[in-house]
């Protein structure tokens, strides 16, 4: 008789099975393990670290470490909780993220995250990187200020369109998405707002024109409940446009 797996986040018994990850499990089992680049329609990516746990005495992102039988993870002590701050609030000043006047405030996952996080105040200083706005395509903006370089798109856009639109360049700081066309510019690309690609930014960085502010503020995403129970950006957008096409 087999017997099920299992470990313990912050003192919750969670089943896992053989080639999940830490996230993989939590997720399943209701548990919110913050994250920005891991989205689970994807390969782990393990770049924007917000998913810090301590597993066993050691750090690990729990997006791409393998669940192990008995571990004890703690994913929300002040030790854990004050790291992953630091990490989001050197993401906020790396970019230019001017929450009042963007249009996808309440329903961005990096605002909703530092929420959930108590991230109160940016505490480093703003790079105010000198950044564009590419509004080349006919459907869709693109404002490279607020891209947390997630990879998301990137790997939506090879992985599921099997177009790869999008790509990053440069190395360490000067790291920047980059568009695969000949002018670098959206409109000149094959992107299409029907890629999956479209619909997995986690931040206000692909806009579809022509509905700005659709929705007004208190009616927002994550305006009435936490990310930890309201979930991701991406997988209310896949919820939403399923609910269109059955109306
Ligand atoms: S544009 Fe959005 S999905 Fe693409 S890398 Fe930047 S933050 Fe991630
Ligand atoms: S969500 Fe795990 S590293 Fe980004």
């Amino acid at each position: 008789m087999s017997t099920k797996k299992n470990f313990k986040l912050d003192g919750k018994t969670i089943n896992f099975e053989d080639g999940d990850t830490i996230m993989d499990a939590a997720l399943r089992a209701g548990a919110y393990i913050p994250h920005l680049c891991h989205n689970p329609e994807f390969t782990p990516h393990g770049s924007c670290r917000v998913c810090i746990v301590n597993v066993n005495g050691r750090q690990v992102s729990a997006c791409t470490q393998p669940a192990v039988e008995n571990a004890e993870i703690d994913n929300a002590s002040e030790e854990i909780m004050s790291q992953r701050r630091s990490l989001l609030q050197m993401l906020f000043v790396e970019g230019n993220h001017v929450c009042p006047g963007c249009e996808k405030s309440g329903a961005c996952q990096l605002q909703a995250v530092a929420y959930y996080s108590n991230m109160l105040e940016p505490h480093f200083t703003h790079f105010f990187p000198q950044r564009s706005v590419d509004a080349s395509h006919a459907d869709t903006a693109i404002d490279f200020n607020r891209c947390i370089l997630c990879e998301l798109c990137v790997r939506a856009s090879r992985d599921v369109d099997h177009k790869n639109v999008f790509s990053i360049d440069g190395r360490g700081i000067n790291s920047h998405l980059v568009i695969n066309s000949a002018s670098g510019k959206l409109g000149d690309s094959t992107f299409s707002m029907t890629d999956k690609a479209a619909h997995v930014c986690p931040v206000g960085a692909i806009l579809p024109k022509h509905q700005g502010y659709e929705k007004p503020i208190g009616e927002r995403l994550y305006d009435k409940q936490p990310i930890s129970i309201i979930g991701d950006v991406a997988a209310n957008e896949s919820s939403e446009k399923q609910k269109d096409v059955e109306q």
